[in-house]
């Protein structure tokens, strides 16, 4: 990862991870031992680097790859808590309330909207209508993937601490 990129994708990410509900999902463990949050930022990163080199939107797949698991609750303890019938299950109802949440605290355009929506196609029904929602899409199976098979053990994407100490630096003010 070369520094000027990650910083470049900072500066464009930084209108979402500034919003205060935003660090909400540091409190919510999706894989292993990666938070949301973290999980979110690899996301957006790698399809962020996709869509640079296809000339594809950058913003909505920046905006998009942050908010597209946007759902705020541990989905382990609900899961154990409020046993649900499959169809209900949270892989097959998260894109829609990630997109409800992210609607109420962002603005989002079309595409934007699109990429969550359909992050989990095809255990949701709606198919991407963007090749910017594809790029999410498949890129989110990948990093999932990569999650379980790294375990607790894997070491995180350099872009999760990159973000971290960078924000932790300008919250100090220096
Ligand atoms: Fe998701
Ligand atoms: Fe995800």
């Amino acid at each position: 990862m070369k520094k000027t990129e990650a910083e470049r994708f900072l500066a464009l990410s930084e209108e979402v991870l500034e919003h205060p509900v935003y660090d909400w999902q540091q409190q919510y463990y999706h894989h292993q031992s990666l938070t949301i949050y973290d999980h979110s930022l690899v996301v957006a990163f790698l399809a962020w680097r996709i869509a640079k080199t296809l000339g594809l939107s950058q913003k909505a797949v920046i905006r998009g790859g942050l908010l597209h698991d946007f759902f705020l609750y541990d989905w382990h303890v609900e899961g154990r808590r409020n046993p649900k019938p499959l169809l209900k299950k949270h892989g097959f109802t998260h894109a829609d309330e990630a997109l409800l949440n992210a609607e109420f605290f962002f603005e989002l355009n079309d595409m934007e909207r699109d990429i969550i929506a359909t992050h989990m196609f095809p255990l949701n029904i709606r198919p991407p209508a963007y090749l910017e929602s594809i790029l999410v899409n498949a890129v989110d199976t990948w990093v999932t993937f990569r999650e379980f098979i790294a375990g607790k053990s894997g070491a995180p994407h350099p872009i999760i601490p990159f973000v971290r100490e960078n924000r932790k630096k300008k919250h100090r003010g220096g």
